[in-house]
């Protein structure tokens, strides 16, 4: 190769290698360092929308749902101490959501979850949301004008799931969410469901576990697989729509989900559902649906319902379970 020659093979290698440079700096520049986009920070674990406990034939076993704790430790220990006998053998907790924020110890509520894991499950109530999602989100006040652009909190049936109300994402979500720190709030995300299934296969009856509600049907028909943000947030549903659920009565058409089930329960008669979340309506016992949020947090009751077989009457027997919080 003459001199020339190798000049301009060196030359056209430069170009090649400048070109190609400016190109992935220009990709780099798109993709990753858009000042709009702050980097994420380490996430959280897919979370499942629904966790099954199959084939209870033990009549041993105890469950006990718990309505809404909102870091009340104190309450809480009472009534596993106190009020049930402790976490025998044969017990498994079942919390129904925002066990954590507002109140005292949410750290120790969630250490507690996190220590007994095998008996103590749980489903993630719109504030366990919001604080993965300040987690996930610090910059979150900038976001609230651009939702499109949040870094998501994905879950395993639903991808790019963002709650519908980020605004409610306060300053007291993001320093719980940076007290808790990663390592909690990823156990939580992986140990933690949407929504949970109890099937007690003695008499058939199949028991839900939900923060908001559930509609008659779901996940009990195949197609029927309700959102994460009706499991968590809603308390009305468009009785023409029912795949319209929202937290507020938007017109006339929209009537509380229980009424549902008041209605059209019986095609779906050995479903239960239990959910905490509505304090505004207290303790509300209904055929299929038990609403268990008494407010705690008001200093009023932490509400629980104990389901246990009972060999006499030949069925399982539902036991409310309170205890008073100051
Ligand atoms: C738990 O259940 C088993 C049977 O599955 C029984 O032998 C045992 O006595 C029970 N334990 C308690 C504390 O009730």
């Amino acid at each position: 190769m003459d001199n020339k020659r190798k000049r301009r093979v060196t030359s056209i290698s430069a170009t090649l290698i400048f070109f190609f440079a400016c190109c992935a700096y220009t990709l780099y520049i798109l993709n990753f360092s858009n000042p709009r986009l702050p980097p994420p920070v380490s996430l959280l674990p897919t979370i499942n929308t629904l966790k099954k406990i199959e084939h209870v034939t033990d009549l041993n076993k105890e469950y006990v749902f718990v309505g809404d704790i909102h870091g009340n430790y104190d309450e809480f220990m009472e009534l596993i101490d106190d009020k049930i006998g402790g976490l025998g053998e044969n017990t498994t907790i079942i919390l129904l959501g925002d066990f954590i924020y507002k109140g005292p110890e949410s750290d120790k509520v969630v250490s507690y979850i996190l220590n007994h894991r095998d008996q103590v499950k749980c489903v993630l109530g719109n504030h366990e949301i919001l604080v993965m999602m300040a987690y996930l989100n610090p910059d979150f006040s900038k976001w609230v004008k651009r939702p499109k652009l949040m870094t998501p909190l994905t879950f395993s049936t639903e991808s790019d799931f963002i709650p519908q109300d980020i605004s409610k994402i306060s300053t007291a979500h993001e320093k719980l969410a940076r007290e808790l720190g990663f390592s909690k709030l990823s156990q939580l995300a992986e140990h933690c469901s949407v929504a949970i299934e109890l099937d007690l296969d003695i008499t058939g009856d199949k028991l839900f576990g939900a923060h908001a509600g559930m509609l008659p049907g779901d996940f009990m028909k195949p197609n029927q697989i309700p959102g994460v943000s009706s499991l968590s947030n809603m308390k009305y549903v468009d009785k023409k729509h029912w795949s319209r659920t929202s937290r507020e009565k938007e017109n006339k058409n929209y009537i509380r989900w229980y009424k549902l089930w008041d209605k059209y329960g019986d095609y779906f008669s050995n479903a239960k559902v239990f959910y905490g979340h509505d304090a505004s309506m207290g303790l509300n016992l209904r055929k299929q649906t038990k609403g268990l949020d008494t407010a705690c947090i008001k200093d009023n009751l932490l509400s629980s319902m104990k389901v246990k077989y009972d060999r006499k009457k030949g069925q399982y027997d539902y036991t409310l379970i309170q205890v008073e919080c100051s």
